[in-house]
């Protein structure tokens, strides 16, 4: 059980609206404040997802989506693995706008909690770090990764700590694996926010 209490870590994680949210993100990336925060509050998902991930392929032109890319911290690490052909989608303009030129072959504005516009099997990886946390992303999304996944494909992706049991992603991640849509190739509690003293569950699964 997590006795840990996140709930009030950080002032984002009190909002719930998506309108509120994009607001909130609008005002984040003024004087590029998110990239910031992100290198004060000591934010290591990125590379530490990056890193694992890594590990478990070596086709470095695969097509990756980098769900909720925001800025694109998630961008630098896979390129600096050598990997070329990712693309980066969120519903942030404002974070968006702050994606360093040629990191992404393109960029998506989507609703991750809605119905992707993209083809089943489509990407050979989908990779989501920092977006399944408080007010963002739902489990169910998990479904459309799946769905635009390949077979034999990777899901890379953190859960904040704070929600893993309030957003049930215990019981998708159990029912997934039960009928048998993915296995679990690796599951870890990992560093996520170190200054916050915020840890993530980082989970790597092949798609079935
Ligand atoms: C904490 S940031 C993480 C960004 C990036 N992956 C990183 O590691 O720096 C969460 C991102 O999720 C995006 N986001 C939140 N809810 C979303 C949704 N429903 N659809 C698409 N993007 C969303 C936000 O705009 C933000 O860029």
């Amino acid at each position: 059980m997590n006795k840990k209490n996140i709930d009030n870590k950080i002032p984002i994680y009190k909002i719930s609206s998506k309108k509120k949210m994009i607001e909130y993100y609008d005002n984040w990336t003024i004087n590029n404040k998110y990239n910031q925060d992100m290198i004060n509050w000591k934010y290591v998902a990125p590379k530490n997802t990056v890193n694992l991930f890594s590990k478990f392929t070596k086709n470095k032109k695969q097509k990756i989506l980098d769900a909720g890319c925001g800025t694109g911290l998630v961008g630098v690490e896979l390129m600096k693995k050598g990997f070329t052909n990712t693309i980066g989608a969120d519903f942030s303009k404002s974070m968006l706008n702050l994606v360093p030129k040629k990191l992404y072959k393109s960029l998506e504005l989507i609703d991750l909690n809605k119905k992707l516009d993209f083809k089943n099997n489509s990407f050979d990886t989908v990779i989501c770090v920092g977006t399944f946390t408080y007010g963002h992303v739902k489990a169910n999304t998990l479904n459309e990764f799946i769905r635009i996944t390949k077979k034999d494909g990777i899901i890379c992706f953190t859960i904040n700590e704070g929600i893993y049991f309030k957003y049930k992603f215990d019981e998708k991640i159990k029912e997934l694996s039960n009928k048998k849509i993915w296995k679990i190739l690796k599951f870890l509690k990992s560093s996520y926010i170190i200054n916050k003293k915020v840890d993530s569950w980082l989970c790597i699964a092949k798609i079935l």
